[in-house]
């Protein structure tokens, strides 16, 4: 039986208090919807709907993919309501996985087990125990067998001591659902159409409900406040965090990392506290994160060492380097081995070749710098014209005092040796030293000024 898939996504997310629809809150860089859309992906589904209603403009903008099915629900009428907008078009042959945009931690072999669980023409429901299932709908059985759920809202006070909640997730024949959706009625605390009540009317049309268990709690926490959406945040935090120890990556304090990104790690890296990763870092054997870095879209050899406090974004190096304390590579710095990048140097654009130094208080951009050059304390390339960006090359060898302004275009030849506090606007000759400078002067008989009275 072929699966299509529905998922929910047209609440506001009134509990939020956010101007951002509920299913776009972000969750480690990505909004909650993404995951849930992941999810349903790595399902055989041959379709994925999507209902949209609250900020649906929005929605859809954000995922503008070709294997999404859009359905509109113009009035927030309930779960069931919502769940009925996307059946035109859904083959009454078919089974229909439901999912919640705000249940975005769950994996896809749970809806495999799911799924496995039941037979093509059953109902299968994936629940769990909560220890607070406060606020979830609960499932009642007799007799072990599932009959029906109750919202908290509707709930008696025997039925909301309850564990085993309904996690929203859950499987049923398409023809039914029609069946059982198009004779919801609201009659009941929140006036909604309840994607819910289907269970006791399969439970009395014959059909069995299979409740099946999800693997954790957290795999299937409703997001609905900002409170819960930094539980899921640290959960799906720690979950990398675990993966990446049990790959042997050290961290100082697992609790205190943040990946919002693929991290892929060589042997016997180290990462302390309070570094962020985003989009796609690759840290080779050995490097080592000190505290309060942030690294994205960056691919870092092996031996490096990033110091404290960098931020440092689209930037690749080779072996053995070593950048900061409070050090900026930007997209296109690109660092050879043994390079070493030192505290408030910005760079950009630029490729900085073998052995290298950068050490203190200095820009390049848009340059080329060759091997074993030293770059003095306060050197700026100047590459901006105002207009156009021009290019700053550094032959081998070359020796930049401290100082200096680059003016590019300009080429600074082989072993070239440039005095300090030079502006350099023509092509430096190699091997020469080259002084641009006026000649000091003291000032006979200068008197500081003094304070009027
Ligand atoms: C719902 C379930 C509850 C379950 C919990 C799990 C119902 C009636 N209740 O409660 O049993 O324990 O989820 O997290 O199903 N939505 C629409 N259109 C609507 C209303 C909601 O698309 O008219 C979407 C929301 O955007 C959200 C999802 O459905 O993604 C769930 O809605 P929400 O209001 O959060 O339901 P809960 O009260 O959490
Ligand atoms: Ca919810």
């Amino acid at each position: 039986m072929d699966i299509s898939i529905v998922i929910l996504a047209a609440g506001q997310g009134t509990r939020m208090r956010s101007t951002r629809p509920k299913v776009l809150q972000q969750l480690a860089g990505r909004p909650m919807l993404a995951y849930v859309v992941d999810c349903a992906r790595g399902v055989q589904a041959d379709d994925i709907c999507i209902v949209h209603g609250v900020g649906g403009e929005q929605i859809k903008a954000e995922f503008a993919q070709p294997d999404l099915r859009w359905a509109q629900q113009s009035e927030q009428l309930g779960t069931g309501h919502a769940v009925l907008q996307a059946m035109p078009g859904t083959p009454d042959t078919n089974r229909v996985l439901i999912l919640f945009g705000d249940v975005p931690l769950l994996q896809p072999e749970t809806l495999q087990r799911l799924l496995g669980g039941c037979d093509g023409d059953d109902v299968a429901v994936l629940t769990v125990n909560m220890d607070n299932p406060y606020g979830y709908g609960r499932i009642v059985r007799e007799d072990g067998r599932v009959v029906r759920n109750v919202e908290e809202k509707d709930a008696t006070d025997a039925q909301r001591q309850i564990s085993e909640i309904n996690t929203g997730v859950l499987c049923c024949p398409a023809a039914w659902l029609k069946t059982w959706l198009s004779s919801l009625k609201n009659d009941n605390n929140q006036g909604e159409y309840y994607l819910t009540d289907i269970i006791e009317m399969a439970v009395k049309d014959g059909v069995s409900v299979h409740g099946i268990n999800a693997s954790s709690q957290e795999e299937v926490m409703g997001i609905n406040d900002k409170q819960q959406l930094a539980q899921a945040e640290r959960a799906l935090q720690r979950e990398r965090v675990t993966t990446l120890m049990s790959e042997g990556v050290g961290f100082a304090d697992p609790s205190r990392v943040d990946i919002r990104g693929t991290v892929t790690c060589g042997k016997d890296v180290f990462i302390d506290v309070n570094a962020v990763f985003e989009g796609d870092v690759i840290l080779g054997d050995k490097v080592h994160i000190e505290s309060n870095n942030l690294l994205r879209n960056t691919t870092l050899g092996a031996g490096t060492r990033v110091r404290a406090n960098c931020h440092i974004e689209g930037a690749t190096t080779g072996r053995s380097c070593e950048i900061g304390p409070f050090a900026r590579l930007r997209p296109g710095a690109a660092l050879a081995d043994n390079v070493k990048i030192g505290n408030f140097v910005e760079i950009k654009k630029s490729t900085v070749d073998q052995g290298s130094k950068v050490n203190h208080l200095t820009y390049i951009g848009d340059t080329e710098i060759g091997k074993t050059v030293n770059i003095g304390a306060g050197t700026i390339t100047c590459n901006y014209d105002g207009a156009n960006k021009h290019r700053t090359i550094i032959g081998d060898g070359a020796f930049i005092g401290s100082g200096v302004e680059l003016v590019a275009p300009v080429t600074i030849g082989r072993n070239a040796t440039i005095g300090a506090g030079a502006t350099v606007t023509r092509d430096a000759p190699e091997g020469e030293l080259t002084v641009e400078r006026s000649t000091q002067v003291a000032v006979p008989g200068w008197k500081r000024p003094t304070r009027q009275a």
